[in-house]
């Protein structure tokens, strides 16, 4: 049973781009399933916790209003290696590293509009997890699951 989860979000910059679509057609071609999905503005005080660990740098206050200066799209993605596959799909923090082909390879330039954010490991998914989704997310397995695991 695949039931690694990674929280994903698209970031203001990339729901203003118009990039949620182009977004989860990738996870969703990969054969991650989608659990939690929406759309939503970002208290201060969630972003400030979500990126907690970041706290002591001096691109935190800007990252924080960066993440509340308009709507993200918060969402919970299931499947075999989602986490790290995720990172991989995304690419590296600095666009301008991240390969072709990725998600910031494709669509960004600057690490401050990175259009994406991946959980960076298993814990911290199940951390971002119950902090953007307190209320939980939808049980339901895909029809096409046996096409897509052997
Ligand atoms: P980090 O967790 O290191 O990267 P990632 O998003 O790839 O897991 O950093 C979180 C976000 O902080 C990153 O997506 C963009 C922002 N950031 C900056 O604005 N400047 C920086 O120098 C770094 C390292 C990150």
């Amino acid at each position: 049973m695949a039931t690694e989860q990674s929280y994903i979000m698209i970031k203001p910059d990339g729901v203003q781009r118009g990039l949620v679509g182009e977004v989860i057609k990738r996870f969703e071609q990969r054969g991650y399933t989608l659990k939690g999905l929406k759309l939503m503005n970002v208290p201060k005080d969630l972003a400030e916790k979500h990126y907690q660990d970041l706290s002591a740098r001096p691109f935190f206050p800007a990252l924080v209003d960066y993440i509340c200066s308009g709507p993200v799209v918060a969402m919970v993605w299931e499947g075999k290696g989602v986490v790290a596959t995720g990172r991989k799909m995304i690419g590296a923090t600095n666009p301008l590293a991240s390969e072709p082909g990725t998600i910031r390879g494709d669509f960004a330039i600057e690490v401050g509009r990175n259009v994406i954010h991946g959980s960076d490991s298993v814990e911290s998914a199940q951390r971002e997890i119950s902090l953007w989704f307190p209320e939980g997310v939808a049980e339901w397995t895909p029809a096409a699951k046996p096409w897509i695991y052997e």
